[in-house]
């Protein structure tokens, strides 16, 4: 099988490429990505060898067309995804995750490929703390920043394509991510970094936001059974059971890396901050077997801790603009 991954030099989308090598030999994999800010060829450095890498974006029909032509299925990860940056900057997030996906989707129906998309589980809104709901697939859509309902926008451009021009394509909506290649800008590597540096670090508002945490690498077997055994048309919920509050996370990251555990900052409130997500997963766990391989979140922690530790060279160019940009926002 030929996969076109679009997004492979991003945080998920590098996990992804570097599994499907290792762990599924003989898939054929080319990698398309505008690498913007938060893309990075090196992510790829272990696997480069085994793939192709195509500098392009995936808003662009002439760059999509012939790629999608040469491939049996398009696993579709590129987009804007930090929340933070779609309230300073809408417009390229409108661009990337709906423009971009529906050039990829004419680009599919043209030539009867296979696609998944990656979306989140933030298309839902949130719950409340002391909810006992779960989002399930019959969740009404209720996104509340311009990163959410972008995605929630290209969540329905590939339900309308699939019944309105019979498109083989499948979505999958995952909660929070974590594990080497995540930009510093995101929560865990911010902190994980900022300690590095001797900094404390920062939580928004109170910390008493919940989010449902799992390893990138769980999410990404998922992915790869939804490709290969999904329904066609379906929408498959990916999350490990993993609720952790903003405060809790960083308390532990604290305590691995040998701090106090009140060693840190609050910081003023994202504004429309989500107040919780938490995936109920059973459709995917029992349609198609699926497992987190993942089950303790303090352990994936302190490695994700030694990654970044060693990894210096990775993630260091990325930091100082990272700070100067949330510095602007008083964050
Ligand atoms: P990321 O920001 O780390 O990576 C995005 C990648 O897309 C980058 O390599 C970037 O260069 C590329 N890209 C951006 N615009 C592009 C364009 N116009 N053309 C081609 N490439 C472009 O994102 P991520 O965290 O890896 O997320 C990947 C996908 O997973 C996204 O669709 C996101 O919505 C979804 N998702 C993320 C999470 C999470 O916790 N990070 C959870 C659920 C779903
Ligand atoms: O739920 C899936 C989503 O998870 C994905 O769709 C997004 O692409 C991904 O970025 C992530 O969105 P969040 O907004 O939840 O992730 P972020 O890492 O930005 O923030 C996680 C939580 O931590 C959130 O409640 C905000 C808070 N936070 C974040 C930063 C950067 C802090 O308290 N301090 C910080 O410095």
């Amino acid at each position: 099988m030929h996969i076109l991954v679009t997004g492979g030099a991003g945080f998920i989308g590098a996990n992804f490429v570097q599994q499907v090598v290792r762990e599924h030999p003989g898939t054929k994999v080319t990698v398309l990505d505008a690498l913007t800010y938060a893309g990075d060829e090196h992510s790829l450095d272990p696997v480069a060898d085994a793939i192709t890498f195509v500098k392009g974006d995936v808003a662009d029909a002439d760059t999509v067309d012939p790629l999608v032509a040469d491939a049996d299925a398009v696993v579709h990860f590129a987009a804007e995804s930090h929340n933070d940056n779609s309230l300073a900057e809408p417009w390229p997030f409108v661009r990337t995750n709906i423009v971009g996906t529906y050039t990829l989707l004419e680009a599919v129906r043209r030539h009867g490929t296979r696609y998944h998309h990656i979306s989140t589980d933030e298309v839902y809104g949130d719950l409340e703390l002391d909810d006992p709901a779960k989002f399930t697939p019959e969740t009404p859509y209720n996104p509340s920043s311009p990163y959410s309902a972008t995605k929630a926008g290209s969540d329905m451009l590939v339900r309308a394509w699939v019944r309105s021009f019979g498109v083989a394509a499948t979505i999958s909506n995952c909660s929070n991510n974590y594990g080497p290649y995540q930009h510093v800008e995101k929560f865990i590597p911010r902190q994980i970094t900022n300690l590095i540096d001797g900094v404390r670090p920062k939580l928004y508002g109170t910390g008493q936001n919940v989010r449902d945490w799992i390893h990138v690498d769980d999410h990404n077997a998922a992915v790869w059974q939804i490709l290969a055994q999904g329904r066609i048309g379906e929408t498959y919920l990916i999350g490990a059971d993993g609720e952790v509050d903003n405060k809790t996370v960083v308390e532990t990251l604290l305590e691995l890396m040998g701090q106090p555990a009140d060693a840190y900052d609050l910081v003023s409130d994202r504004p429309g901050h989500d107040l919780r997500y938490a995936i109920d997963a059973t459709r995917l766990r029992e349609e198609l077997g699926w497992e987190p391989r993942y089950t303790s979140f303090r352990d994936g922690l302190a490695a994700t801790v030694a990654w970044y530790r060693a990894n210096e060279d990775w993630w260091r160019p990325q930091k100082d603009a990272t700070e100067a940009k949330y510095a602007s926002l008083g964050r």
